[in-house]
This record gives C-alpha cells, sequence and structure tokens, in this order.
C-alpha cells in the first residue's frame, strides 16, 4: 500500500521571542536536557517528572511495568488527584494559595462566580461526604450530566477523593446516549442540574435525565443542582437536591490513600465511527502526565489566569481545564454558554473581563470566528494574552496565521497540541519557550514519549512522506483499557503492530523533524492512486479568502477510482455563485494541484459536525454519493444541518 501523499507547502516559521523563552517554565536549555533524558530513558524521565510535580502518599517501587499492551505506572505508589489539586495547596510553603482562585467561573447570563482553593476544598470535602452518605463506595462508577457550572468540577473532585470513578456525560447528548454510558460504566448514582443556560434560555438537562433514567435499573439516587429554576420533576426517594444534602455535610474528609492504577476515570469517546468505548484512565499516571504537561506545555506562572474554552465533557475539559490545571495551582476559567450569546464578542469580553493571559480553544471555534468577522475582536483589550492553544483537529495554516495576528496580535506563541481521549494528555506539541513553529504543524513529541509514521507494513516512513501515526512505547497517561472490552482495546491500538500503539491518525514529518497530522485515516481518500488527506485539500480551499469552512469527500469515481466532493461554506455576506466556485478551484489547483481539484463543489450553511466540533465526514460522504443517510448519526450535534444538506441537491 502506497504511502499517504503530502502534498500541502508551509514554510512560515517562528521563532520563540527571547524574552518568553527566558522566563519560560522550560527554557531551551532544560528543554534540551530533557529531551536527552527521554531519549536515554523514558522511564526515568517521568519518575523525575512524578517526584517533581506531584505529592505521594507512599512511593512507587517500579516505574513502569510493561506487559504488552498492559501497562502499569508507578506500581505501589499510593496518592489521592484531590489531594493533589486542592489540599496541598492549603499547607507548607503554598498555604497562600488558600485565598487564590481556583476557578473563575462565568455563566452564560452574566453571573459569576469565584471559588479559592479554600472554597474548593470545604465543597469537595462536603460533596464527598454526601456521596459516602448516599451509598457510593470506593470503586463504585458516579454518572455526572451537567452544564459547566461549579457543581460539576465539585462532583469530579469530590468521585476522585473517595475514588469512585466518575463517568461524565456531555450536557449535550441525548436521553440515549446518557442511558447506554450509564448502563455501560455501571453507574449506581447520577449527578444532574435542572438544566444549564445555552443560547440565551435555559436548556432542560433533568427532563431528559429522567427520559434516560426509565432504562437505567443500576441507578440508585440522582443528585440534582438547582441552576435554572425551571419546575422539574423530582423522584421521591430517588431524587435529592444538591443545596438540601449539602446544607448538612460536614466539611471533613480525609483523602483515600489509592493505588496509582485505581480507576479515576471513564469517558467514552465515538469519535466519528462506531459505537461508543468506554475509555479508562487511571490515578497516578494520568495525574503525573496532566500536571506535567499542563506546566510546561502551557507554561504556567503563579499568576496566570487560564481558560481553556472546552466543555468538561470531553477528554480536554478533564485533563485541562480541571486535572492538569488544578494540580499545578493554577486558577482556571470555566465559561457555561456559547460564543455568540448574547453577541459574537462573547468569548473577547471574557478575555478582557478577567485577564486572561492563556487561552486555549479549537480549529472549528477559531474558523468560526474568522467568519464572524475581525471587527468583534477588536472591541476589546486582548493585551492581557500571552500564549495560545489549540487542539482539536488539525488547524489549518490560514486559521494559524489568523489566530496568530488577530487574536494572539503578534505577540503570543502558539501551541497545536496533538492528543486524544486515549492518550489522556497532550502527545505532541511545541514547547513555547524553545520550539519554533510552523503553522499547522504540532512540532514534536513531549520528552519521553516517541511518535512515528508507519506504512502499512510496520516500517517506518521516509520523510516527507505520510503514512500512520503510531506511538512507540507506553506513556503514563495512557488508556488502561476499554471499560468492559479487553479485546477490543487489543484490537483497536495493538492489534496492526506488535506492541506499538496505532492512533489512527494519518501524519507526515518533513525533513526538519516536525510532524504533521493530516486528520484521521478513515478519512483518507485515494484518487487516481494517490492517497490524499481530506485536511490538506480543506485547508487549500480556506485559504480562498472569501470561504469560512469546508469539508471534503471521496465519492466512487470510474475514471479516478475517487472524485473529490466539496462541501463549503462562505464566509458572511459572500455569494455562493459561480465565481467563487471558480476561485476556490484555482486555489486548490494552485496550494496542492490539479490531482486535489474537487468534482464538485456544494455550497451550504453548516458542516454536519460532532457535538465537539469534528466534521462528520462519513455523513458528507453518503449525501455525496446520493445515498440515503446510513450511518450512526446518534453523535450529530445539529440535525438540521442534514435536513438543509439535503434540500440543497
Ligand atoms: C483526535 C482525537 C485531544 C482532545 C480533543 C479531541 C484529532 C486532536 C489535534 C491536533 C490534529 C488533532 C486527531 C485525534 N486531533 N488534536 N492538534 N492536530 N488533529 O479528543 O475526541 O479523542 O479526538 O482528534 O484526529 O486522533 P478526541
Amino acid at each position: 500500500m502506497d504511502d499517504i501523499e503530502s502534498l500541502l507547502k508551509e514554510s512560515r516559521n517562528f521563532k520563540p521571542k527571547a524574552d518568553f523563552s527566558r522566563k519560560a517554565v522550560w527554557n531551551p536549555k532544560t528543554v534540551a536536557e530533557m529531551r536527552k533524558l527521554g531519549e536515554k530513558s523514558p522511564e526515568r524521565f517521568w519518575a523525575k517528572m512524578a517526584k517533581e510535580n506531584i505529592s505521594w502518599f507512599q512511593p512507587w517501587k517500579k516505574t513502569l511495568e510493561w506487559k504488552p499492551p498492559f501497562a502499569k505506572w508507578f506500581v505501589g505508589g499510593k496518592l489521592n488527584v484531590a489531594y493533589n489539586c486542592i489540599d496541598r495547596h492549603l499547607e507548607g510553603e503554598n498555604s497562600w494559595r488558600r485565598n487564590k482562585a481556583a476557578i473563575l467561573w462565568e455563566g452564560e447570563p452574566g453571573d459569576s462566580r469565584v471559588l479559592t482553593y479554600g472554597d474548593l476544598h470545604r465543597e469537595v470535602c462536603k460533596f464527598a461526604n454526601v456521596l459516602k452518605s448516599q451509598g457510593v463506595k470506593t470503586g463504585d462508577r458516579v454518572a455526572i450530566y451537567m452544564p459547566m457550572i461549579p457543581e460539576l468540577a465539585i462532583a469530579m473532585l469530590a468521585c476522585a477523593r473517595i475514588g469512585a470513578p466518575h463517568s461524565i456525560v456531555f450536557g449535550g447528548f441525548s436521553a440515549d446516549s446518557l442511558r447506554d454510558r450509564i448502563n455501560d460504566v455501571g453507574a449506581k448514582l447520577l449527578v444532574t442540574a435542572d438544566g444549564g443556560f445555552r443560547r440565551g434560555k435555559p436548556l432542560a438537562l433533568k427532563a431528559t435525565a429522567d427520559k434516560a433514567l426509565t432504562g437505567t435499573p443500576g441507578v440508585e439516587k440522582v443528585i440534582v443542582v438547582a441552576r435554572t429554576g425551571e419546575t422539574i420533576e423530582m423522584q421521591k426517594g430517588r431524587d435529592f437536591w444538591w443545596h438540601d444534602l449539602m446544607a448538612d455535610a460536614s466539611a471533613l474528609c480525609p483523602p483515600a490513600k489509592l493505588d496509582s492504577e485505581h480507576p479515576l476515570y471513564i469517558l467514552y469517546t465515538s469519535g466519528t465511527t462506531g459505537k461508543p468505548k468506554g475509555i479508562l484512565h487511571t490515578t497516578g499516571g494520568y495525574l503525573v502526565h496532566v500536571a506535567t504537561t499542563a506546566k510546561v506545555i502551557f507554561d504556567l506562572q503563579e499568576n496566570d489566569t487560564y481558560w481553556c474554552t472546552a466543555d468538561i465533557g470531553w477528554v480536554t475539559g478533564h485533563s485541562y481545564v480541571i486535572y492538569g490545571m488544578l494540580a499545578n495551582g493554577a486558577t482556571t476559567l470555566m465559561y457555561e454558554g456559547t460564543p455568540n450569546t448574547p453577541a459574537e464578542d462573547r468569548f473577547w469580553s471574557i478575555i478582557e473581563k478577567y485577564r486572561v493571559t492563556i487561552f486555549y480553544t479549537a480549529p472549528t471555534a477559531i474558523r468560526t470566528f474568522i467568519r464572524w468577522g475581525e471587527a468583534h475582536v477588536k472591541k476589546h483589550d486582548l493585551s492581557s494574552l500571552r500564549l495560545l492553544g489549540s487542539v482539536g483537529e488539525p488547524i489549518n495554516p490560514e486559521a494559524w496565521i489568523w489566530y496568530h495576528r488577530v487574536i494572539g496580535q503578534e505577540r503570543c506563541p502558539i501551541v497545536d497540541t496533538w492528543w486524544q481521549t486515549e492518550t489522556g494528555g497532550i502527545i505532541i506539541s511545541p514547547l513555547p519557550g524553545a520550539t519554533a513553529t510552523k503553522p499547522g504543524s504540532a512540532t514534536h513529541p513531549f520528552p519521553g514519549i516517541q511518535t512515528a509514521i508507519y506504512t502499512e507494513e510496520g516500517q517506518e516512513v521516509k520523510p516527507p512522506n505520510g503514512g500512520l501515526l503510531v506511538l512507540k512505547n507506553p506513556w503514563p497517561g495512557m488508556l488502561r483499557g476499554i471499560w468492559g472490552d479487553k479485546e477490543r482495546y487489543k484490537s483497536t491500538y495493538w492489534g496492526k503492530f506488535k506492541n506499538v500503539y496505532l492512533a489512527g491518525d494519518g501524519a507526515h514529518k518533513d525533513k526538519n523533524g516536525y510532524f504533521w497530522i493530516m486528520g484521521r485515516v478513515d478519512d483518507v481518500m485515494n484518487i487516481s492512486g494517490h492517497r490524499i488527506g481530506t485536511m490538506e485539500v480543506e485547508s487549500a480551499i480556506v485559504a480562498e479568502p472569501h470561504v469560512a469552512e469546508a469539508a471534503v469527500v471521496g465519492r466512487p469515481d470510474e475514471i479516478t477510482g475517487t472524485a473529490i466532493v466539496a462541501f463549503v461554506t462562505p464566509k458572511q455576506g459572500v455569494a455562493p455563485d459561480d465565481a467563487l466556485r471558480e476561485k476556490i478551484l484555482k486555489q486548490v489547483v494552485r496550494g496542492i494541484g490539479a490531482l486535489a481539484r474537487p468534482a464538485e463543489i456544494r455550497f451550504t450553511d453548516a458542516l454536519p459536525k460532532t457535538r465537539s466540533g469534528k466534521i462528520m465526514r462519513r455523513l458528507l460522504r453518503d449525501i455525496a454519493c446520493h445515498k440515503e443517510i446510513v450511518s450512526d448519526t446518534t453523535t450529530l450535534e445539529d440535525y438540521s444541518v442534514l435536513a438543509k444538506l439535503r434540500n440543497e441537491e
């Protein structure tokens, strides 16, 4: 099988500014030392990080026990995640952090709350006691279905405190999705809320949860936060108000001394294909991974105000809104709502209001901002920002440059971080004080991690050709399995190459050793015998200044094997006409070559996306092939998009 061809050319290069490098958590000299140590001995590197960044009740005996594909990290060590995220900031030389903001919270209607580390300690201890009083024991699973409110953070940390693995289900999921996840994980208690605010209106959650709960025999108790004040039904004996239970709860709750491999959480990921998988993460290795990467990649300084826009219902929220940030004693901001409520400048107004210094968001959001226009950004003072991050999909170079110029005002380094629900924490990313960045490249693996690009046969691909992205050695934040499905864990990730983790993404490495992610391999098209990633064609289309967003898919073609169909959203106010079609075709031919010229361009207002913002190309594939939608649509965010796309045929 041929390598995946890489046709995208990008030669811009951004060196770290001297001033930033000098003050960075890891300056270039440290980065060089850490890379060296990580290469020589990943275990010694991670053991060093585990000692420096995490507090242990009992030290580990063995850093890694690797019986492929099963890993145990920090074997014999005992610790508690909530203790590391809260208690230790109230003790000894850090005790001044008691009154430092842990969580800055902004509700969509404009209300706000601040929880200091002292507040968080009290609330988490109380809720941990509530859980215990409701019969939750170490090892029992707790499902959480909540809006982005502080109680969500409190609930997950309370679970961690008593060693009850949580399984958070994103508040946008349907009753069916919630029911399936609750049953698969075997949760005995559900924490939810009456609702949350979205797009200016209360969005009901309890009513949806009630539907799910008609088919979840294992759930004994439900705890409900009053957020919106809407009328809801409370089932006697099963449902309890959060505030009632908290009123009598004691604020004294010692953290459980848990084994390093004790399950911390299960998070379901569907990605874009197949039945959701319950990804299992454990305690010690996960915390070492996320705390270390949070500190170094986001260059966390004591006085930073950090904002990651992801919902806690996704792994990004688990690792880099809560655990990685609080483990470092940082101030993390949570926002409840949408970026355009009440207006398209909401994010920028939040950055100005709280003087946010580090901002982490997704390319899909950045492209939306581009579409809305710069005027919304210009209304606000963004001079507090000093570092930007991107995650979730490949960032196309034009979006990168816009992010750099308009949001970062050419002052802020950008960390494009590649990772997955399965990897637990960031795997490939620039280190902002040391790495010269290239727009669109996630650059290099984190020290201690070895990534490579393989052919189908398991040979390393020669630069600059593309292939399959793999991880060659175990890393501390790696998934420990798929909940209840050992075989699927083995076959999905470890079945193709011996003792090597298959990420499922296509990638290539350039002659300077930079990694470029080309999207999921399921999205690779074979055009006239050339394997071309959808992402590169999309990047070329989006480089046309009138285009806001694009998704391409292949449809069978007698001549070329596959023909490219492009779904294109023009910028606001731009006419979707033949003139624009011509411009796009020219742009693709100029950017990539005639080989990648779309056979068909369809204009559309919106693209079908998963709730985490990933374009669902398989649905577009169905449409492009003039088929009925045959694939699973349960992870689709907005069903009306599909109807519109079909009508446009
Ligand atoms: C997939 C994982 C990582 C947390 C959020 C998504 C894509 C993620 C990047 C990036 C290119 C990226 C990959 C990966 N992806 N970050 N910086 N550049 N692609 O977690 O839902 O588990 O998705 O997201 O395709 O495999 P997830």
